[in-house]
This record gives structure tokens, C-alpha cells and sequence, in this order.
């Protein structure tokens, strides 16, 4: 927001009045009497929804339990900055957890056309919703998603392969279960090589070496994990400029 010439509040839930029990909706209709457009970070997915529906201004979702777009947008901004013919005929493996990131992404690739083969345990697969949603969407763009237990399986021939922490906010009490369940959905060196030669390895960070990701592939010339990292900056200005107003609130008026 400073980089394009505007100013930002940081809000905590210190600095708003949530933390002495007013709603969500209430907190939506006051900051939108202030600002031009709200990028909020919840725990949870129903609050999210809840200072959508209320506020008056944009509101930017900048990560909750149940997904991650923001993140999307600077992942595929990362993938395209590689392939310059674009996203047809490229496939991404996913390997790991139906998480708030996956959700996001299998959405995301499916508007832009890219492939997505998703190597997930069963019982750790995205809600119904979001799978139905991803469908349409790929549908529509001529792109497929496919879903698998075997991150071997998955890995072969991919273009990109792309991993998330198995804990994520919300799970921590199943830790152990979860590191358990998720052992073997790894992109270390031995699964990189079943991709294709040129793979390009995303992470949204932060990572945990040697749980979902080795270090060697994490420090190797096969990740574009730091150039992604950035793309969050530059993503996130596009969304920004795409939603402000053309003509910026007068303070006098
Ligand atoms: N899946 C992770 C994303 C962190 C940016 C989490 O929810 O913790």
C-alpha cells in the first residue's frame, strides 16, 4: 500500500473493538466509514465471510483456515514469469495436505487453465464444495484436476511441484497424527527426479526442512520458492490497485 502511494493501518485485535465483544459486522461497518478497502487475516473462514458481507469496501482475503488466494496469485504470477507460452499442457503436483493453500490453488490453476494432480491422503482431501467449484472452473478453462495417494504417482512428468506444511492453523493439537499420516509426502531429491527435468518447486513458506520439503531441493537450483516469496509483494499490490477506487476518498468531504 506504501508502495503505491497510499497509507496503511495495521489493526491487531488489540486495536479493534472485537477483543471487547463487538461483532464482526459492527467492526466491517466502522471500518468501511474509514477505509478504502480491508485485507484481513482470520483464524477463521466464517469470520472472513462475516466482514465480507458487512463491509461496504473490498475485502481482501489474506489468509484464513479454509483458504489462501492471495497466496494463488503470487504462485501462479511465479509460474508464468517461467513459462512464457503460458499455462496449457503444464501440470502441477501437489503433494501433502487438502489445506487452505490446496484449496486456493486447485481453484486458482483451474481458472488459468493449469493442470493439477493432487497427491493427498484420503482423509485429508479439500471439502466437497471446494473440489465441486474446482471442477467447474476447470471445466470451463479445458484444464484437469486429478486426485491421488501416491506422491510418486503424482510426480511423474510434472512441471511444477508444490508442498505446504501438514500442520496448519487450527491443526496443532494433532502435530504428531498429522507428521505421522503425512510421512512419505515429501519433495525431496528422489521425488524430483520422477519430474520433468526443468520442474520448477514451489513452497508458500514457511517451510519445515525435512518434514514436507528436503533441504536439499529447498537450496537447489530447481526452487523458485525466493522469487515467490517476492512475487507476494508485487501480487499483492495488482490486487490492491485492482480494487481500490479510481478516485480516492476526499478527507474533507
Ligand atoms: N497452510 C498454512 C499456510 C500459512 C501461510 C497455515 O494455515 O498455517
Amino acid at each position: 500500500m506504501n508502495d503505491l502511494g497510499g497509507h496503511a493501518l495495521y489493526l491487531s485485535k488489540h486495536d479493534l473493538q472485537l477483543g471487547r465483544g463487538e461483532t464482526i459486522a459492527d467492526t466491517a461497518r466502522v471500518l468501511s466509514r474509514y477505509v478504502d478497502v480491508i485485507a484481513y487475516r482470520a483464524f477463521h473462514s466464517a469470520d472472513m465471510q462475516a466482514l465480507a458481507r458487512h463491509a461496504s469496501v473490498p475485502v481482501i482475503n489474506a489468509l484464513d483456515d479454509r483458504e489462501h488466494p492471495c497466496q494463488v496469485v503470487a504462485d501462479l504470477l511465479t509460474l508464468k514469469e517461467r513459462w512464457s507460452a503460458g499455462f496449457r499442457n503444464r501440470t502441477l503436483a501437489y503433494i501433502g495436505d487438502g489445506n487452505n493453500v490446496f484449496n486456493s490453488l486447485v481453484q486458482g490453476a483451474a481458472i488459468v487453465g493449469l493442470n493439477v494432480v493432487a497427491a493427498i491422503p484420503e482423509k485429508y482431501r479439500p471439502p466437497d464444495a471446494i473440489v465441486e467449484s474446482a471442477n467447474r472452473l476447470a471445466a470451463a478453462s479445458g484444464s484437469s484436476i486429478q486426485f491421488e495417494t501416491d506422491p510418486k504417482r503424482a510426480a511423474v512428468g510434472a512441471d511444477a511441484l508444490y508442498t505446504d506444511v501438514w500442520v496448519s492453523m487450527g491443526d496443532e493439537a494433532q502435530r504428531e497424527k498429522r507428521e505421522q499420516d503425512f510421512r512419505g509426502y515429501r519433495i525431496d531429491a528422489e521425488l524430483l527426479r520422477l519430474a520433468k527435468p526443468d520442474v520448477w518447486v514451489l513452497h508458500d513458506l514457511p517451510a519445515h526442512r525435512g518434514l514436507e520439503i528436503s533441504d536439499e531441493v529447498m537450496d537447489g537450483p530447481r526452487a523458485a520458492i525466493w522469487d515467490q516469496a517476492e512475487n507476494r509483494l508485487h501480487a499483492q499490490k495488482a490486487i490492491l490497485e485492482a480494487l481500490l477506487p479510481a478516485h480516492p476518498r476526499d478527507p474533507r468531504a
